[in-house]
């Protein structure tokens, strides 16, 4: 399936995802057309993206050509989907029964979005920062009306860059709260765990590094050999050895109910957004 795609708010997720695509020529970037809020993101982008990659600001009259595209990628901030979805001339809403729109916008339903774009065969994609470096993580919803021929283009499209998981939408805020919002909560442990070896006597690039490549060996061991995580940590707690001293102190810390509530707070906020 050839698609000429437009994509309606080009920022870091939307790159993030796009880029990939073209650099392994799974689209041509003269066939995507790409839509910013302002002329000086419109200007920057031009600078850093593929040559033949059209990027313009919203009110540039060439943004409808993006809602013309077969396949549209919707990535704005949820706040902005009535104004967005507003914009959309009523001659370019719903122009064509073909016309596929994935929205990554969190916690935009899929009723909302087939209420604001009729016309439109609508999936909702959780994707993840990870995406960046082809490490990511891709929930799908289909809308009503997506054939199938469009689900294996979603999925191809998403593969490249990440594991794609195909979930009922009553799943999704969960799954954004855990896999989206998941790079922030590993970020605040890397930070942590090097703060404390600097305060231990490490200098600072130093415990950095050993702390992201503590995480990354511990994930892959995880992952590699298929353990459960009591078993990696049984792996290394020896008995009335150092780990065990230093558990003793984070279970005493809540550092467990700390992350349980952290993955509720943001599957609830997600749900609030509607
Ligand atoms: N980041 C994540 O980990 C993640 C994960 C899952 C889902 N999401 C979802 O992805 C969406 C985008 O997040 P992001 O982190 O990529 O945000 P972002 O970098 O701020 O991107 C938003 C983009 O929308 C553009 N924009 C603003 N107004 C517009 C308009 N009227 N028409 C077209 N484009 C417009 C912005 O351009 P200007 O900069 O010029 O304003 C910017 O390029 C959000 O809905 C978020 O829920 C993000």
């Amino acid at each position: 399936m050839t698609v000429s795609v437009g994509v309606i708010g080009l920022g870091r997720m939307a790159r993030a995802l796009i880029c990939p695509l073209i650099e392994r020529e799974i689209l041509r970037s003269s066939e995507v057309i790409g839509v910013v809020g302002s002329e000086a993101t419109a200007t920057r982008l031009k600078s850093e993206l593929p040559g033949d990659l059209t990027v313009v600001a919203a009110s540039d009259p060439r943004a409808m050509e993006a809602w013309n595209a077969q396949v549209q990628l919707l990535a704005v901030k949820p706040q902005q989907l009535d104004a967005v979805a507003a914009s959309v001339e009523p001659s370019q809403a719903g122009r064509s029964g073909s016309q596929l729109l994935i929205s990554v916008l969190a916690g935009v339903t899929l009723e909302r979005l087939q209420s604001r774009f009729p016309g439109r065969a609508c999936v909702r994609a959780v994707p993840n920062t990870p995406c960046l470096v082809g490490e990511g993580l891709c929930g799908l919803a289909w809308g009503d009306g997506v054939t199938p021929e469009q689900r294996l283009w979603v999925t191809e499209a998403f593969r490249p860059v990440s594991e794609v998981l195909e979930l009922p939408e009553s799943r999704l805020d969960a799954f954004l709260a855990l896999t989206s919002s998941g790079p922030a909560y590993v970020a605040l442990v890397a930070e942590a765990l090097a703060d404390g070896a600097v305060a231990a006597g490490l200098p600072r690039d130093q415990a950095n590094h050993l702390a992201h490549r503590t995480l990354a060996g511990s994930a892959a061991l995880l992952d590699r050999q298929q353990l459960h995580p009591g078993q990696l940590k049984d792996m290394v707690a020896s008995p009335g050895g150092t780990t065990m001293a230093a558990l003793r102190h984070l279970e005493k810390a809540g550092l467990r109910s700390a992350l349980i509530e952290a993955v509720i707070a943001a599957t609830e906020h997600g749900r609030g957004l509607r």
